[in-house]
């Protein structure tokens, strides 16, 4: 047991630091793509990752683009591919804060994101969801979000975006979108947000789970009617 835990956790790092390696070895500093492009290439290529990766991204992009929010919170960082994703297409006066509960991802995000050019318009929160979510107004001055990106635990997803509501920072028109909830299998999320309880009008964008041509997988878009 104890074996197979340090193995996973082992396996895991040991995927990470070669991926940093390779982005260290062929990105460019200052250019989001050329992070995005190295991180894609080492997803595709040599070794599996857990970052929504270049395919559900380009959703994810034509939201960014579509909806230009001004503060956008994701739950679940990781090592900051999602949040250099978003914030390359983020306005000058917009604002990502990335929730991330490992202390390891976030020291190897915040690095990712400096090294992309984006520390200034990025804020990685080291926290557990739900504890910054109830911090975000009193501590970042946060009065509504625009985009929220929901992609850490399935089992947080609806009780996370509901705390979202009961702080007040989701109003009309905020975006909800949720990565993996096909794999995560969040049937109560995918339950409140559907169409029919009102409250969200949503959509789900049938694809396969990052780096993969072969498992299926969504991401399901809400906004907030
Ligand atoms: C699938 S990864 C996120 C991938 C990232 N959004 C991307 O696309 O680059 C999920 C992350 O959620 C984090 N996580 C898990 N539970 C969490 C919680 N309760 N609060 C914050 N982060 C959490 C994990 O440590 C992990 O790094």
């Amino acid at each position: 047991m104890a074996r197979g835990i340090y193995y996973r956790w082992w396996s895991h790092r040991a995927r990470v630091e070669s991926m940093l390696d390779f982005v260290y070895g062929n990105g460019e500093e200052g250019s989001p793509e050329s992070v995005l492009k190295a991180v894609d290439k080492c997803g595709w290529n040599y070794s599996p990752l857990m970052c929504v990766g270049d395919v559900k991204g380009l959703i994810l992009d034509n939201i960014v683009i579509h909806h230009k929010p001004k503060v956008v919170v994701e739950l679940g960082g990781h090592f900051g591919y999602s949040a250099i994703r978003i914030a390359r297409l983020l306005d000058e006066d917009a604002k990502l804060y990335s929730i991330e509960i490992s202390p390891l991802c976030v020291a190897i995000s915040r690095e990712l994101i400096r090294f992309a050019g984006l520390s200034n318009k990025c804020t990685v929160v080291l926290s557990s969801s739900s504890k910054a979510i109830m911090e975000l107004k009193e501590k970042y001055g946060i009065e509504h979000v625009d985009l929220l990106f929901i992609d850490h635990v399935g089992k947080l997803y609806l009780p996370d975006l509901r705390l979202m509501e009961e702080e007040g920072l989701i109003k009309r028109g905020s975006v909800v979108v949720a990565d993996k909830v096909h794999y995560n299998f969040v049937v109560d999320y995918l339950a409140y947000t559907s169409n029919e309880n009102r409250i969200y009008k949503s959509a789900l964008h049938e694809t396969y789970l990052q780096y993969s041509t072969k498992l299926r997988d969504a991401i399901q878009v809400s906004v907030h009617n």
